[in-house]
């Protein structure tokens, strides 16, 4: 689908651009799938995705790993209602699956400040996983502390609020096909 800047979807608000379209998206989707099913020749592998903002993205990019794998998600938060992060990361829901052992994907919609895969990361290492890696679609590379870089990455991101695939402001726009940027 072409992404359209009048959008019944965006309830009057104007997007200033569309960033990624949805083919794009799966196009470069795809190619991660196969990049991450190479990657893993051996071992048990856990694909955590961090919610809400990538409920999309594990959802497709787990179609196209082509090996045996497991899904858990965690709950994380930072932005509230705002446009920039309040600077602290929540853990809200904390994933079931036993990590010990298992390569751990950890699925991120974008890394922006990157404050929250630092406090995530941090916790799950605890945890004696054999492997922590992050595939991230988006990454504004705006962080300058990161230990743990995203290895997976889908596109490099403009500094501009993004929304859609899984991005929202104030929980709005998450279900847009594409990735724009709002006025
Ligand atoms: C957003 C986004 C990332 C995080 C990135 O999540 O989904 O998880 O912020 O920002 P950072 O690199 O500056 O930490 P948010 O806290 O808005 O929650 P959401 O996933 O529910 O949208």
């Amino acid at each position: 689908m072409s992404a359209s800047l009048v959008d019944p979807r965006l309830q009057g608000r104007a997007l200033k651009r569309v960033a990624f379209t949805t083919d794009q998206i799966r196009g470069r989707v795809r190619e991660l799938g196969a990049d991450i099913s190479a990657a893993y020749p051996d071992g048990d592998l856990l694909v955590l995705g961090l919610l809400k903002g990538s409920f999309i993205l594990v959802s497709d990019l787990v179609r196209e790993i082509s090996r045996p794998l497991q899904v858990d998600f965690l709950v994380v938060s930072s932005y509230g209602n705002d446009m920039v992060s309040s600077g602290t990361v929540r853990m809200v829901y904390d994933a079931q699956a036993v990590l010990k052992g298992k390569h751990i994907l950890l699925v991120e919609d974008i890394v922006d400040s990157g404050r929250t895969l630092s406090m995530v990361i941090t916790v799950l290492q605890e945890r004696e996983p054999a492997s922590i890696e992050v595939c991230a679609l988006l990454d504004k590379h705006l962080s300058t502390f990161l230990e743990h870089p995203p290895r997976f990455v889908g596109f490099d991101a403009p500094n501009e609020f993004l929304v859609g695939y899984g991005l929202d402001h104030a929980e709005n726009f998450r279900h847009l096909p594409y990735i724009a940027s709002l006025q």
